[in-house]
């Protein structure tokens, strides 16, 4: 039996940061982003606009297309809680006017948790098929200013309806995972940004890799040749690259560069230009792959390397279904990267800074230009909007 990703779709804010206008208002060489980390631009999320409506805008293409009232299940992965209890699905539950016959679930493991949701609802639906599950992973990243991590932020949801049968990417049985308690980057519940140790988490994120890898290739048996592509979780796209060069030091690989960088780079493409996305990081990657290549797809193997510091990290892969092309949303995400407002520093400043939200009552600006809207809160109960 076939189970895997039947349709996906990502969503992105309606602002960015230009690297060249960061770079010039730190006073630094804007190559060390272009080149040194990757990046061009960072998506930034407006006061207005949270997990959950990102999340909507990500998912309600996915149930135009389909019957919503056959969702089994909502997974929702995210390090970006906005409540302490209640479940960030809930609140989309209502917004997207799900039906009441729906479990909903958060999973949180820093990046990880949108690979574990994958992997949990392929199982459910291998162990009943009537399930139709959508698998959400959505992040805004934020990091302190000044800090190293601050050229890293971004932000963006995917949304993936997990079937049997599947139009886009079968998932394959057998991956390899691996944990180590270690403090590379974490999010004390007082925060509003991440704490990073940066230079030690790229190491831990390469030595977990190596890690995966080893168990990968003992529980399937599958060598670095049997992979036709590889998406590796992307928090700048120079990671991806120190990955994939790791990677085929580890299993001596001869591949020439140009061969190597068609084989990673068409999966970096959107990355570059909206920055971490944490949990939905690594999907991002995988749409901008399927989006980007020209030449046909079927049946080819894609790696996935999920990686979430703290760390848990699992390596695993998945064929592209024959006929594919037929069901990707490329239009949309490129229209949305193309549409989004470039900001200025001194607005990025204020979008930052944002509002305090640690009030009961409160009214929010209007910025978001999409259907789906954080609204303010009301007696300490966030409010969100839907425009017709
Ligand atoms: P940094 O100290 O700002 O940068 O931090 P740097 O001085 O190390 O420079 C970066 C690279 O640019 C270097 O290349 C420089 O040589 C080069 P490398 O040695 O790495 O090959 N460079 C230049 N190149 C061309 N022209 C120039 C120039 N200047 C310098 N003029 C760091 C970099 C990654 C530490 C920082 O961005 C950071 O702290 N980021 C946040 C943490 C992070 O993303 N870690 C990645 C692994 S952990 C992970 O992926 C999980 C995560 O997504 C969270 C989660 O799981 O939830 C973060």
């Amino acid at each position: 039996m076939k189970v895997g990703i039947d349709l996906i779709h990502f969503a992105t804010s309606d602002y960015f940061l230009g690297m060249d206008t960061f770079a010039q208002e730190k006073g630094i060489d804007v190559n060390k982003y272009y080149v040194g980390i990757g990046q061009e631009k960072m998506s930034i999320a407006p006061p207005d606009e949270d997990i959950v409506s990102l999340a909507a805008k990500a998912v309600e293409p996915i149930l135009q297309a389909i019957d919503r009232n056959e969702i089994t299940a909502v997974l929702f992965a995210t390090e970006t809680g906005i409540d302490q209890s209640k479940s960030a699905g809930v609140f989309l539950h209502k917004l997207l006017n799900l039906p009441s016959r729906c479990r909903m679930i958060e999973l949180k493991h820093a990046c990880y948790a949108g690979a574990a949701g994958l992997q949990m609802a392929t199982a459910m639906v291998k162990a009943n098929t009537k399930e139709k599950i959508l698998v959400i992973a959505a992040d805004i990243a934020k990091y302190d200013q000044n800090s190293s991590g601050e050229a890293t932020q971004g932000c963006g949801a995917v949304g993936m309806l997990i079937t049997e049968n599947p139009r886009i990417l079968e998932i394959e049985a057998g991956s390899g995972y691996f944990t180590d308690d270690v403090m590379d980057f974490w999010r004390p519940n007082h925060r509003n940004t991440a704490l990073v140790d940066g230079k030690y988490s790229t190491k831990v994120y390469l030595n977990s890799l190596k890690q995966t890898w080893d168990h990968f290739t003992e529980q399937t048996g599958r060598v670095f040749d049997d992979i036709d592509y590889f998406c590796y979780h992307i928090p700048f796209t120079k990671m991806a690259e120190k990955a994939h060069q790791t990677l085929m030091r580890k299993v001596g690989s001869k591949l020439e560069k140009a061969h190597a960088d068609a084989k990673t780079l068409p999966s970096q493409i959107y990355n570059r230009i909206v920055g971490n996305s944490y949990s939905a990081s690594l999907f991002v990657g995988f749409i901008s792959l399927l989006d980007n290549v020209k030449d046909q797809l079927d049946n080819k193997r894609v790696s996935f390397f999920s990686y979430g510091s703290g760390c848990v990290a699992e390596f695993f892969t998945g064929v592209i279904q024959p006929g594919y092309e037929k069901v990707l949303m490329t239009e949309s995400h490129q229209q949305q990267i193309d549409e989004r407002e470039e900001l200025d520093y001194q607005t990025y400043v204020q979008f930052y800074y944002q509002t305090d939200y640690a009030q009961p009552n409160l009214t929010l600006e209007h910025f978001n230009k999409g259907a789906f809207r954080f609204s303010g809160i009301e007696d300490d109960k966030r409010q969100y909007s839907k425009q017709a």
